[in-house]
């Protein structure tokens, strides 16, 4: 068994409510150890940067109430590029590989950490795995997203806490709708996965829920809006994940290129086409923040203490996974080889949706 001192924790990717309970849950784990634990900010540029930038983690540093914020106190990073770093003169300097691996393990060996705890996604940790095992440290992994699409594991931090935000959307959405018998459009985050979609569309009482694993036509999303009118019904409720493609086959870009945005902006012209009083919201980052429900600082709770307990029996390469209702932990090296899990066309929420007279696309 590894002689731990001293660990650290770094967060990584798109940031999402509940990573500040994760932080002080293995603060609070590794002291009750006797260990110390460090803080790399933003993500992993804290290490490669000079001079370093990290925290000492202590047990009064929660005092103040960080643990129910949103957001990471360590900061985070999903668009870095590693070779480029900050400098302590505001400039900036340009790194080779082997530089950032030298810089990797003299940050390591400075801090005197013998593990470093990943909350972050899948490709975050596969990087991050690589320098520990060259800097001679263990790597564990504790996934995130409010996705939900990370590969092993059925719960991941922050999905809760957005499902929770969405639904409180959508209920203020509804307020409007009804009062002018309107057609409201939600268009919520999920990259290539429509669970937020779909969980939240069905807690917040849509009518039709679009996500990007499941064909639909455009045809029925307006036979649905006029069936419910001729039902009396004074208003609909839309859901669209970002990523559902357009009735012609195309995704809809955000103005940087590269994330979806703006499908739900289509349904509103053409809708309107149509004669629907209709209006669309993009609910944007606002679904990353929040305070964290109960279920993701229990979920923050139990998977901190998982890793800290790997750390101390000396485990490496390991994800911290939450499966049929048990924590327990995964290698790295399976869970990349299976792919991001997508919401299932014939799962039982779907069938619980389309049980309610929720349109959700076409039965294949
Ligand atoms: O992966 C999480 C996510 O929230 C996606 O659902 C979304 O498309 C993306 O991040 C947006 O990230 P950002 O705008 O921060 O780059």
């Amino acid at each position: 068994m590894t002689q731990v001192k001293k660990i650290g924790i770094l967060t990584s990717g798109g940031d999402c409510s509940g990573l500040n309970s994760v932080i002080r849950n293995v603060v609070f784990a590794a002291n009750s150890k006797g260990w110390e634990v460090v803080g790399i900010f933003d993500a992993t540029d804290g290490l490669f940067s000079r001079p370093m930038r990290y925290r000492d983690l202590k047990v009064s540093d929660f005092d103040f109430p960080y643990a129910a914020l949103g957001g990471t106190m360590l900061g985070t990073n999903n668009t870095g590029n590693p070779h480029i770093q900050k400098k302590a003169d505001g400039t900036t300097e340009e790194l080779t590989d082997e530089e950032l691996n030298e810089r990797f393990k003299e940050g390591v060996k400075e801090l005197g950490i013998s593990a470093l705890i990943v909350v972050g996604g899948d490709g975050s940790m596969a990087i991050v795995s690589k320098y520990c095992k060259m800097a001679g440290i263990s790597m564990i992994g504790i996934p995130k997203t409010i996705d939900n699409d990370a590969p092993g594991t059925d719960k991941a931090i922050g999905f809760a806490t957005a499902v929770g935000v969405v639904t409180n959307a959508l209920d203020n959405l509804t307020t409007t709708a009804t009062s002018h018998n309107r057609i409201m459009i939600a268009e919520v985050m999920g990259r290539g996965a429509g669970h937020l979609a779909l969980d939240a569309g069905v807690a917040g009482f849509a009518d039709v829920i679009l996500v990007p694993e499941i064909r639909y036509t455009y045809e029925n999303v307006v036979a649905k809006l006029k069936e419910i009118q001729k039902k009396g019904k004074r208003f609909g409720l839309v859901v669209i994940a970002e990523g559902v493609k357009t009735p012609e086959g195309k995704h809809i870009f955000a103005a940087n290129g590269k994330t979806f945005q703006g499908v739900s902006q289509y349904f509103v012209e053409h809708l309107q086409e149509e004669g629907f009083n209709v209006r669309a919201n993009v609910l944007g980052h606002i679904q990353r923040a929040g305070v964290p429900v109960p279920s993701d600082r229990l979920l923050a709770a139990r998977f901190a203490t998982w890793a800290i307990d790997l750390i101390a029996n000396g485990a490496d390469n390991r994800v911290v996974v939450y499966q049929a209702g048990r924590v327990t932990d995964m290698d790295l090296n399976m869970v990349l080889k299976i792919a991001n899990t997508p919401v299932d066309p014939n799962g039982a929420l779907v069938k619980t949706a389309r049980s309610l007279g929720i349109y959700v696309g076409e039965e294949d």
